[in-house]
């Protein structure tokens, strides 16, 4: 378990273990005494091979499903980002979408509309806020559901995959929004294996490998120890095709 004196904790994760049934009925370890901490406020990127736990791991987080075994502690609510944008949104339009998840808490009326309005100017979708919601491009629908849970005052975002299907200018948008809610204190969580779109902006790196967490430290910590260990991990060294840190991001 990390560290952090006197800093304030964002996400405490104590020893979080979760098992499925695999096909031959026997069960399979899906998170392994899972552990780590991350400050309040920081970015903090979790990486690891397809079926490494992030999403399993980030559910239980978000308090969608519960650990068989460890505990979980959270400063705020935290608000998940799927990877699959179009599930999460609800609403005819981004306006009606984001008061919709604001009247689950109770908020209705003109102090809904205004919220939502706020929040949509925060992600740069006010101006298509009376739009048809499925007319939105992929990197739209994210900053959208994005705007949902700002709106909802939540102060930990995790992003599931938040790159997939986006191209050069959708990867930018969503890396800007990323860089604006960091310097702004909110904690955030991005879920990826694609490390060259967003490693310079984390100031954590953990790493997951068949649900035991197998690297937490800073990205510097992570590239030095180099490729073969990477390759064990089951992620691309991406110094082999970049220079140095300050080239792991798009933006
Ligand atoms: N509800 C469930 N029932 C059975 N198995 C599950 C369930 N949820 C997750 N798993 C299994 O747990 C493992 C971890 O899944 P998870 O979705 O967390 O991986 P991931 O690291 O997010 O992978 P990817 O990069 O493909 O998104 C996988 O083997 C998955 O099949
Ligand atoms: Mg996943």
């Amino acid at each position: 378990m990390a560290d952090f004196g006197k800093e304030a904790v964002a996400i405490e994760v104590h020893g979080v273990s979760k098992s499925f049934l695999n096909a031959e009925g026997g069960s399979f370890k899906a998170l392994d005494e899972v552990s780590f901490a991350i400050p309040k406020g920081s970015l903090c990127v979790v990486s690891g091979q397809n079926g490494s736990g992030k999403s399993l791991l980030m559910t239980i987080i978000a308090g969608l499903e519960k650990p068989a075994s460890g505990y979980i502690r959270t400063d705020s609510k935290v608000g998940l980002v799927f990877q699959d944008a179009d599930s999460q949104i609800l609403g005819e339009t981004p306006l009606e979408d984001v008061c919709f998840g604001l009247s689950n808490t109770g908020v209705r009326g003109s102090r809904a509309k205004d919220a939502a309005c706020e929040a949509l100017k925060k992600v740069g979708l006010y101006e298509k806020r009376n739009s048809p919601s499925h007319f939105l491009s992929g990197g739209e629908k994210r900053r959208l559901a994005i705007a949902s849970i700002l709106a909802l005052g939540f102060g930990t975002i995790i992003m599931d995959e938040p790159y997939s299907n986006l191209d050069y200018a959708g990867v930018k948008d969503v890396n800007k929004l990323v860089g604006e809610l960091s310097t702004s204190g909110v904690t955030l969580v991005i879920l990826s294996h694609e490390i060259e779109k967003c490693l310079a902006l984390a100031g954590r790196f953990i790493v997951l490998k068949k649900g035991r967490l197998v690297f937490d430290g800073t990205p510097q910590e992570g590239l030095s120890l180099g490729g073969e260990t990477w390759e064990d991990w089951g992620i691309r060294f991406p110094l082999s095709a970049y220079p140095s840190l300050d080239s792991l991001v798009w933006k």
